[in-house]
């Protein structure tokens, strides 16, 4: 198995409700490690080249101004298969379809205001790591 760095997002319904710890307890308790953590307000054009592949989805506008409701909580996620454990933990993208335990079955508001973001192959991983942090902000 191979040690792999993930982006993970907590999303502003989850900040707004104090839920950070009880997220990262999770993410640590599933083994993985957070390597670089910051709070940030997004704003709208940075939501939205973050969220660019979806441009042309129903959903992009809702999201983008979702995203920028409230603070965000963006982290890299270091551990063995650290893509794939971290998007088991949490859950299917709409809460009621996600299985129980999981991060967005147990918090997630909707499928929009779903609690987590979590990149979905190792390239995007790198990619959207790139787009947050600096090499030096990540410590294992
Ligand atoms: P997607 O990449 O399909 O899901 P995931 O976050 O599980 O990788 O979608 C990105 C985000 O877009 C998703 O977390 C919430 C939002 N979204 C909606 O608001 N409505 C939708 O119908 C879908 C599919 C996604």
């Amino acid at each position: 198995m191979a040690t792999e760095r993930t982006l993970s997002i907590i999303k502003p319904d989850a900040t707004r409700r104090n839920l950070t710890g009880k997220i990262n307890a999770v993410f640590e308790e599933a083994g993985l490690r957070i390597v670089a953590q910051k709070r940030v307000q997004l704003t709208e054009a940075v939501a939205g080249a973050f969220y660019a592949v979806h441009k042309e989805r129903p959903f992009y506008n809702d999201l983008v101004s979702f995203m920028i409701s409230g603070p965000v909580v963006v982290q890299v996620l270091e551990g063995e298969n650290a893509v794939l454990k971290h998007r088991d933990v949490m859950g299917a993208t709409d809460p009621k379809k996600a299985a129980p335990g999981t991060v967005r079955a147990e918090f997630a508001e909707s499928i929009e205001a779903n609690s987590v973001h979590g990149s979905d192959s190792l390239e995007n991983a790198n990619n959207e790591i790139a787009f947050f942090f600096a090499q030096t902000e990540i410590l294992p």
